[in-house]
């Protein structure tokens, strides 16, 4: 059979992924310069639809401002102080602002994404969405290619002088680093979250953060109409089995309703899923001409809200690595990215499996002893606070 022709397009970055990585890396690559494609297996709307985590740490929002995005994010978002941090009987108010100076925003990552897109698409952005077969090609070479299948069908390439890879946990970049040149870590914790959205005004200010014999809890939110909430559920958890009366009675009894006169008010459930808890980094981020950012080097768990913060400082050390690489022939900076995008990632690594490790009942009274003495010292000793406020909010990026 003779192959069809290959329709080809060159650029100077092929970013595969069209997730919060891709599209912020898009943006900050065009605003130094340097113009690229971007390539999407799913269609706009799935993509924009997905619903991820909604804390915004204070250096994520400085780089969306900087990148001129946070427009509606100002005039929409809510700023919040800290988090309330319990366990039963006892709530303890944790203030960022106080205990380091920096605060979160509440601002959900489709909000985010909404603004990328918007953004790129005002910008005139090449994406191609809905393709299919991606496959990354000769990566160590000095003219690195993306091929994929586009929506009509038909055979493409798009040739580059740099790939990114922010195809997220299930896409082709990773297993493109050869074995041989690749190291993984890996852990899979023994629980999950329920979590469910709803039409529901929230029944805190600030986030609340419950530890509880029967499993962890927590109360977030999207808006001043809309509230996020999770409980922690076995793994293999079949969401068929929590009606949404089973879940605000397991919510209200481990977030304490009842307790000092505090309510948990309930209201129609307009989403319900189960998230499995898993942390992973893959270690180079970069090989030869391709580099890694956000969830395709890194999953953390999503105790602590770090999984989008950290894809946005990856990308906030690339772009401007690859334009020094790209404009100004200096490629010292690019050559430094995988070493400073994981020390950071480590950090939050780290953040999360003790946020996570913290909060989660294992079963064993021991551990849930241990627990406890740590959630008190984190909540009574200024040392103890300022270490979990100055996580939460954010490190500086290229910390
Ligand atoms: N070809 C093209 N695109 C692909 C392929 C492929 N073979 N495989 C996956 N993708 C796309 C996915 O469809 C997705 O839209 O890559 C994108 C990756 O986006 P995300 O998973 O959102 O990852 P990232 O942009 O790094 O954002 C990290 O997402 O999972 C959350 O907690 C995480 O909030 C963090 C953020
Ligand atoms: C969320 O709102 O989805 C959220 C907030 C904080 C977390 C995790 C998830 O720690």
């Amino acid at each position: 059979m003779t192959p069809s022709p290959v329709l080809e397009e060159r650029t100077r970055v092929a970013i595969i992924g069209a997730g919060p990585s891709g599209m912020l890396l898009a943006h900050l690559l065009a605003q130094r310069g340097v113009e690229s494609v971007v390539l999407e297996s799913r269609s706009e709307e799935y993509v924009a639809s997905r619903i991820r985590a909604g804390i915004l740490e204070q250096s994520t929002v400085d780089l969306l401002r900087e990148a001129g995005l946070a427009g509606r994010l100002d005039r929409e978002a809510q700023e919040h102080r800290g988090i309330y941090l319990q366990w039963p009987e006892e709530r303890h108010h944790l203030d960022f602002v106080a205990l380091t100076g920096r605060t979160v925003h509440v601002y959900g990552q489709t909000e985010v994404q909404k603004d990328l897109v918007a953004a790129r698409t005002a910008a005139g952005q090449r994406v191609h969405y809905e393709i299919g077969d991606t496959a990354l090609h000769d990566l160590e070479s000095d003219h690195p290619s993306v091929t994929f299948t586009d929506r009509a069908g038909r055979a493409r390439r798009v040739a580059a002088e740099v790939v990114v890879g922010c195809d997220g946990s299930f896409g082709p970049s990773r297993a493109a680093v050869p074995e041989a040149a690749r190291r993984t870590w890996e852990k899979t914790y023994p629980y999950s979250w329920l979590g469910i959205l709803a039409d529901v005004a929230p029944s805190t200010d600030e986030l609340i953060y419950a530890w509880h014999p029967d499993g962890f809890a927590m109360h977030s939110m999207r808006s001043s109409t809309v509230s996020r909430l999770y409980l922690q559920v076995p793994n293999g958890t079949d969401v068929d089995d929590w009606s949404d009366d089973r879940i605000w009675e397991a919510l209200a009894t481990r977030l304490g309703h009842g307790q000092d006169g505090w309510q948990l008010t309930p209201g129609p459930v307009t989403e319900k899923s189960v998230l499995p808890m898993r942390s992973f980094v893959q270690t180079p981020m970069r090989h030869g001409r391709l580099f890694l950012a956000g969830d395709a080097g890194h999953i953390v768990p999503p105790t602590g809200a770090k999984g989008l913060n950290l894809a946005v400082a990856d990308v906030g050390l690339l772009a401007p690595a690859l334009a020094a690489w790209l404009v100004d022939g200096d490629r010292r900076p690019a050559e430094a990215y995988a070493e400073t995008a994981l020390r950071r990632v480590w950090r939050c690594t780290h953040f999360s499996w003790w946020m996570t490790s913290m909060l989660h009942t294992s079963g064993d009274p021991f551990d849930a002893q241990l627990q406890l003495s740590q959630l008190r010292w984190v909540a009574s000793s200024e040392a103890g606070a300022t270490g979990l406020a100055e996580n939460y909010a954010g490190l500086p990026i290229g910390f």
